[in-house]
C-alpha cells in the first residue's frame, strides 16, 4: 500500500540588482539607519530595476526552483503567482509567466492575500494536486511592491523591497512504511474587518488609480504576535506535532521584532528561526520563499526536517503551513 503525499521538490530566490540601504534612504526621507534598525531590523532592500516588472522577478525565481527541482516547464502544470503588484490590472501575472516559460499548456492564476500569499498558495497547490486538478505547481510569491510605496512617507517606504521567490509541489506515492515526506498541514484565516489597518488608496474599481501603502503599523503590530503563534498552533495540532518537535521556523519577514516576538511566544529557540528581513525588507508574498530559499541554499534546512512556514499581512490575512522536508 502507499500514500499520496504532495512534497516541495525544489526552491529558488531572485532578488533584483539594485540595493537601497538605509543610509541612501535617510538622504530621501527623514528617517535614520540606527532608527530602522532598531525598530525593524532592516539594513537593507532590493528595488526592482525600470522596465522590470513583477512577472520578470517571478520567472527568474521559478526557473531557479525548476533547476533545483531537476524538472523543466514542460513537467509543469499549474501556475499560482502569489503577489499584490502585477504588472497590469490583467491579466494575471501568472499566465504572463506561463508565457515567459514558453508554455501553453497547465493553468495559471495569481493569488491576492498580500504579505500571506505565498503561504495561501502553498495551501491551494496542495489541494489543486490532491484533488487531480494538477500534477506538478510552480508556487510563487513575486512583488515589485517599491512601486506602491509613497517615497515621502517615512512610515511606510523603509519597510519594504522587491523581490520573487517559487517552489515547486508534486505528488508522490509513499510506501506506507516509509519516512514521513511532504506538506503535513496547513491553516489559512482572514478577517476583512481590519482591511483599513493595512492597505492600498487605489485600486481599478474605487479610484481608478494604483494609490499608495497606509499602514497603521503599532496596530498591525499589536495584531501580528498573537494571529500568527495562534495559527502555528492549529497548524501543528493538525498534524499531531509541538513547538518542540520544529527543526525549522521560516516566517514572514515584516519586523525582526515581530518574529523575535512570536518566536519568544512559540518557545521556540532562536536559532530555529530563519530571518532574512535585514537584507530583504519586507518582500510581502515573495518574503516566505525568500527566506526559505536562503535557509535551503545554505544547507541549513535538510531532508528530514519540519519546517514551519508562516505569514500574515494586508486583509488581514494570516496562515500557517508544517512541511516535512
Ligand atoms: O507585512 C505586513 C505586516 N506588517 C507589519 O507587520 C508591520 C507592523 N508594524 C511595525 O513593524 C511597526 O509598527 C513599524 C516598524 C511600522 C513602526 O514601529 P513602531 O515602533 O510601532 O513606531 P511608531 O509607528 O509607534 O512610531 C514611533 C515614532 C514616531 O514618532 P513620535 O510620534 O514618537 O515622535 C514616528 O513618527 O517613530 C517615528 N517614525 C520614524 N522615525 C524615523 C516612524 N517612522 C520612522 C522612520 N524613521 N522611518
Amino acid at each position: 500500500m502507499t500514500k499520496t503525499r504532495i512534497i516541495i521538490r525544489g526552491v529558488g530566490g531572485y532578488l533584483p540588482e539594485k540595493v537601497l540601504t538605509n543610509i541612501e534612504l535617510a538622504t530621501m526621507v527623514d528617517t535614520s539607519d540606527a532608527w530602522i534598525q532598531q525598530r525593524v531590523g532592516i539594513r537593507e532592500r532590493h528595488i526592482a530595476a525600470e522596465g522590470q516588472f513583477t512577472s520578470d522577478l517571478a520567472v527568474e525565481a521559478a526557473k531557479r526552483a525548476m533547476t533545483a527541482a531537476g524538472v523543466t516547464s514542460d513537467d509543469i502544470d499549474l501556475i499560482i503567482v502569489a503577489t499584490t503588484t502585477p504588472d497590469y490590472t490583467f491579466p494575471a501575472a501568472a499566465t504572463l509567466v506561463q508565457m515567459k516559460l514558453g508554455m501553453h499548456h497547465g493553468m495559471a492564476f495569481d493569488l491576492q492575500a498580500v504579505c500571506s500569499g505565498f503561504v495561501y498558495g502553498i495551501a491551494t497547490a496542495d489541494s489543486h494536486i490532491k484533488n487531480g486538478l494538477a500534477t506538478r505547481a510552480l508556487v510563487i510569491g513575486a512583488e515589485t511592491f517599491s512601486r506602491l510605496l509613497d517615497w515621502t512617507d517615512r512610515t511606510t517606504c523603509v519597510l519594504f523591497g522587491d523581490g520573487a521567490g517559487a517552489a515547486v509541489l508534486e505528488k508522490i506515492e509513499l510506501a506506507d512504511n516509509a519516512p514521513e515526506q511532504g506538506i503535513l498541514a496547513s491553516a489559512l484565516r482572514s478577517d476583512g474587518h481590519h482591511w483599513q489597518k493595512l492597505y492600498v488608496d487605489g485600486g481599478p474599481s474605487t479610484t481608478g488609480t494604483i494609490g499608495h501603502v497606509h499602514m497603521q503599523g503599532p496596530e498591525v503590530f499589536r495584531h501580528a504576535v498573537g494571529k500568527i503563534t495562534d495559527v502555528v498552533y492549529a497548524t501543528l495540532e493538525k498534524a499531531g506535532y509541538t513547538v518542540a518537535d520544529l527543526d525549522w521556523f521560516v516566517p514572514h519577514q515584516a519586523n525582526k521584532r515581530i518574529i523575535e516576538g512570536a518566536g519568544a511566544k512559540l518557545s521556540l529557540p532562536p536559532e530555529k528561526v530563519v530571518m532574512t528581513v535585514s537584507e530583504h525588507a519586507n518582500t510581502s508574498a515573495a518574503s516566505v520563499p525568500l527566506a526559505l530559499s536562503v535557509a535551503v541554499a545554505d544547507g541549513r534546512i535538510k531532508k528530514g526536517d519540519l519546517v514551519m512556514l508562516e505569514a500574515m499581512g494586508g486583509g488581514f490575512t494570516w496562515g500557517a503551513s508544517l512541511i516535512r522536508w
